[in-house]
């Protein structure tokens, strides 16, 4: 039997297969034009298969757009808080995952862990997708990809700035900066920089990423410039985080340092007047709505790939 194929990180794609992703959601995507927001796409391709999508923490937007995407697919979901489940109750994720495995055609896990999903996924015999955990979110990527190819056209040479924590979205953005060719400069306080292992890694195959102390200089001539909550779930050291980030606050005055075209992205949820003062969030600059929305047709891209359509 084949192995499953997992969608764990971007870090293990190669360009083409990351180009074919952004094609298939772009293409699903124009192909919905008109339709209602249930109706089903017209080759209904995952007929007969079911998702269940395990959460450990909350989640708007992954769960909604994982369920609206596999129904517009033609599948089914099943949706669990892992708490709800044996699992909160000590059955091991190996356990959890061989009898899935027995259940469902393939399994959406939002993670406190990183380790959790990889060990998920080694016990898994369908694919395992990684709905986030602490160290990355390449769901959300995906999306974040198609929503800037919409507004600039292809990402290739552009300049992404990330303005805040260097955490679990921005590694995802550092997985494929070498892969699309972009250059990603980031700017975190001291001790919230992103991990030197993944920077290091994008930068052996040819990433140009910096990291520095400096908002202005990160977001100075950017074609995209991304921020996030300052206080990730699982953070635990709040006080200390909301002393740290306030110099990296995203206001109009910091994007008029950008492309004067430049657009404004959040995975969201926001915190607004935090990580992002209300008048850049809702501005003209921001798509993060386009982001939102296209989270179901990445979804949809990823899905279909890690079935094998
Ligand atoms: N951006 C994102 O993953 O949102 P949710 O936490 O609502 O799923
Ligand atoms: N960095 C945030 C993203 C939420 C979608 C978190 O992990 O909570």
């Amino acid at each position: 039997m084949r192995p499953p194929r997992h969608f764990i990180d971007l870090a293990t794609f190669d360009p083409a297969q990351l180009r074919a992703l952004l094609d298939e959601a772009h293409r699903r995507k124009a192909a919905r034009i008109g339709a209602t927001k249930g109706a089903k796409d017209a080759d209904a391709p995952l007929i007969g298969h079911t998702l269940a999508m395990i959460f450990q923490k909350n989640s708007t937007r992954t769960r909604v757009s994982f369920d609206i995407g596999m129904r517009q697919l033609g599948g089914d979901t099943i949706v669990l808080n892992a708490s709800d489940t044996q699992l909160g109750r000590g059955e091991t994720i190996e356990d959890t995952a061989r009898v899935l495995s027995r259940m469902v055609d393939a399994v959406m896990i939002r993670a406190n862990a990183h380790q959790d999903v990889l060990d998920f996924a080694a016990a898994s015999s369908v694919p395992v997708i990684n709905g986030l955990t602490d160290l990355s979110h390449p769901c959300q990527i995906i999306a974040d990809l198609m929503t800037i190819e919409e507004r600039l056209g292809d990402v290739k040479g552009k300049k992404i700035a990330w303005v805040g924590d260097g955490n679990n979205v921005c590694a995802s953005f550092i997985h494929v900066a070498g892969k699309l060719g972009f250059d990603l400069a980031i700017a975190a306080p001291k001790g919230y920089l992103p991990r030197t292992q993944d920077v290091q890694a994008a930068e052996a195959e040819g990433a140009r990423v910096s990291v520095s102390q400096k908002p202005e200089a990160a977001v100075d001539g950017a074609d995209v410039v991304v921020t996030d909550c300052w206080v990730s779930m699982g953070d635990t050291d709040k006080d200390e985080r909301m002393a740290a980030f306030p110099p990296y606050q995203v206001t109009q005055a910091l994007m008029n340092r950008a492309a004067r075209n430049a657009v404004f992205l959040h995975c969201l949820p926001a915190h607004r007047d935090e990580e992002v003062t209300t008048e850049v969030i809702d501005g003209p600059q921001s798509a993060i709505f386009d982001e939102a929305e296209n989270r179901i047709h990445a979804q949809k891209a990823v899905l279909l790939w890690c079935l094998g359509f």
